[in-house]
């Protein structure tokens, strides 16, 4: 037996000996004395009886442990010029001191505090001084518009919120104070304070009694101690997308989170305290509280804060410059920037500029590797290119191949087996478990290891209904795929209404939602057609109410609007058409996958169900008009 399927078969038949040993690696208060609490299905606790503190072990226990002198955090950001590194002592006293600043703004143990930053050091103090208070913070990425700001306001009901003057996205300057305002003058829930930190590219206008400048506050800070809270008691929510326009609201706890992610740290990316690890997402997605923030510092990593973009910061070879000028030695990203990166650079001329002798894998997640970037990344860096499956909901890989134990064999297009921890399952519709190549929905074994979501916040039977009620005993993923005879597991995609378009999680449901309060849509479709560079992108396909005159581009042109005042640029929907009519089943279900295959220009069987085959060759038609539906 291999050192994986050794090590694989231990965490599946003896979870609380594998967890339990990988708990001692962190400091608690209060040790726990049990290890898994399963008395409640489909409610998991892990360390139910322990006592720790987050903050404590990214952050203080490293300067009492010798890493004082330690870089913690590098801001490297092209977009302002600006390389700005804090040790982790400079990182404690940043910290602890915006910990006294949230204090004293009433913040305590249990309360929420929303987070609208751009990539600044700031909005990692401010997550770990939450965590530092064992107050619960709730991150929202600035690329949402303040329509699903305010969703996640009235969700969370923060006491405070933290924010920015603005952000900087390539070469543009985006103004954040307006959106937060709009968010809270949305929002039916309202924060008493706001804390804005002013950026030397824009100044904004703060409201007096409510709006307080970050400097200010830090100038007269004093510094807070860490507050003991218990495992099970929650660290963040992260709102991610569900099938709706309501998005789901991911807990993550305090016990099981510290515990799994310095475990990831040297088992998944072979990684060790001191070594420098580089997560190129944001801190608004999952990929940047588990990369970016707690998994490196957990685990007395260097963590990078990067303020870019693959292509344009100023060129192709901004990856390869931040790698080789601080060490790194891994970069986890999302396929698509390597795409962009390839699109624009396709022979790897940048790369010839630079030393990239500490790089030792790239990993990437988000969306499937495609077998293409998996080729040309392996050719071009000549390193382990690593894919790896995982969700908001989980917080860390659920597939994939575990540098630190034993690297696997490569299959292109599949991020190999499952973690350890995860015991990965197919099942067919009816909930019967699926043979080797046969494709079906992946599902988790229940329990699911430390560190995934143990509910929803405040939504026990939301978490219920859309995790685990449909196949009693095991998770469901949402993605489709098969496992081979070797065991590598591949995922072919959602099988719900997800889709994800450069690596960003979002919900066709949603766009729908929002196309049909347009005064003139009687109906409608919202499909995620593949795009080379992003993955997928949203297209519409929209039916007129009787009588309604508007030509297709006056349409497209008001529903991008819409899209993008409503959910965000972010969600990249840019193209529709209108259509006499929307295939469905006899029983009216709008045939999406079908569209779907029509757009991308798959072959496809009619199904048996429709109600009128003759649609379809409308649909190709309007498809083919916008640039779709080509052989
Ligand atoms: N704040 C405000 N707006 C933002 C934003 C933010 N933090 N992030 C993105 N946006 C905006 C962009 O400016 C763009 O707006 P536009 O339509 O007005 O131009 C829109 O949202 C779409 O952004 P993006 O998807 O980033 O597209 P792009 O064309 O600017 O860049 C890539 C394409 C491939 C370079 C980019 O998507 C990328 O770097 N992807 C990597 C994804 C990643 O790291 N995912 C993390 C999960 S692991
Ligand atoms: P998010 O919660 O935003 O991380 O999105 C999770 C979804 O992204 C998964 O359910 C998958 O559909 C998709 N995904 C993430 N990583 C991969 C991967 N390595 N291969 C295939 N799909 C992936």
């Amino acid at each position: 037996m291999g050192k994986y399927d050794e090590v694989f078969k231990r965490s599946i038949e003896d979870p609380n000996g594998f967890w339990g040993e990988a708990a001692e690696a962190i400091s608690w208060y209060k040790k726990p004395t049990r290890v898994l609490d399963d008395s409640n299905p489909p409610f998991y606790r892990w360390f139910p009886d322990g006592e720790l503190n987050t903050c404590y072990n990214a952050v203080d226990r490293h300067v009492e442990g010798g890493r004082a002198e330690q870089t913690a955090i590098i801001y490297d950001s092209p977009v302002t010029d600006t390389v700005q590194k804090y040790t982790y002592k400079e990182l404690l006293d940043q910290v602890s001191r915006f910990a006294g600043v949230l204090k004293g703004l009433g913040v305590g143990k249990g309360d929420t505090v929303i987070i609208y930053m751009p990539m600044v050091p700031q909005a990692v103090f401010a997550m770990l001084a939450c965590a530092r208070l064992g107050a619960v913070h709730s991150v929202v990425f600035g690329g949402f518009a303040p329509n699903e700001l305010a969703i996640r306001i009235n969700d969370a009901k923060p006491k405070v919120m933290i924010s920015a003057s603005c952000g900087i996205e390539g070469k543009k300057v985006l103004p954040y104070k307006p959106l937060l305002d709009e968010a809270i003058s949305l929002a039916t829930v309202k924060p008493e304070k706001c804390v804005i930190l002013q950026r030397p590219q824009v100044k904004a206008e703060l409201t007096a009694g409510r709006d307080f400048d970050w400097d200010a506050l830090m100038a007269k800070a004093q510094p807070a101690a860490c507050v003991p809270v218990k495992a099970t008691d929650p660290l963040y929510i992260l709102y991610t997308s569900g099938t709706t326009g309501i998005p789901k609201g991911i807990v993550r706890d305090n016990g099981g989170h510290a515990v799994a992610l310095p475990w990831t740290m040297k088992n998944i990316y072979n990684v060790n305290p001191g070594d420098v690890y580089w997560s190129a997402s944001d801190v608004g997605w999952v990929v940047g509280h588990s990369y970016i923030v707690y998994g490196p510092l957990l685990h007395g990593c260097t963590t990078i804060v990067f303020e870019g973009k693959p292509v344009g910061t100023p060129d192709p070879g901004a990856f390869w410059r931040v790698i080789s000028q601080h060490g790194a030695k891994v970069l986890f990203t999302a396929p698509t920037a390597f795409r962009a990166i390839k699109k624009e650079d396709p022979k790897g001329e940048y790369l010839k500029k630079y030393d990239l002798s500490k790089f030792q894998a790239l990993f990437l997640a988000g969306e499937r590797t495609d077998p293409d970037t998996y080729h040309w990344a392996v050719d071009l860096l000549d390193r382990p290119v690593i894919d790896h499956w995982w969700q908001t909901e989980t917080g860390w890989g659920i597939a994939g191949n575990c540098l630190g134990i034993e690297h696997l064999p490569v299959k292109a297009g599949s991020p190999t087996k499952s973690v350890p921890g995860y015991k990965i399952t197919i099942l067919d519709e009816n909930g019967k478990e699926l043979g080797p190549n046969q494709e079906g929905i992946v599902t988790v074994k229940l329990p699911l290891p430390p560190g995934n979501l143990p509910t929803l916040w405040q939504a026990d039977q939301r978490f219920r209904e859309s995790y685990t009620d449909m196949f009693p005993g095991y998770y469901f993923t949402g993605d489709g795929g098969y496992i081979d005879e070797d065991g590598y597991v591949y995922i072919m995609g959602r099988v719900d209404d997800v889709i994800n378009v450069a690596g960003h999680r979002l919900s066709t449901g949603g766009m729908e939602e929002i196309i049909a309060t347009h005064p003139d849509v009687a109906e409608c479709a919202v499909m995620g057609v593949d795009d080379q560079l992003k993955g997928q992108v949203p297209v519409g396909l929209v039916v007129l109410k009787a009588g309604a005159r508007i030509d297709p581009a006056t349409m497209n042109a008001q529903l991008v609007k819409m899209i993008r005042e409503k959910i965000g640029p972010i969600a990249c929907f840019k193209q529709s058409n209108i259509v006499a009519r929307l295939p469905k089943t006899r029983s009216g279900k709008i045939l999406r996958g079908t569209m779907r295959k029509i757009a991308d220009g798959a072959t496809y069987k009619v199904p048996s169900t429709i109600d009128d085959p003759a649609i379809l060759d409308e649909i190709e038609e309007k498809l083919k008009e916008i640039g779709y539906a080509k052989k």
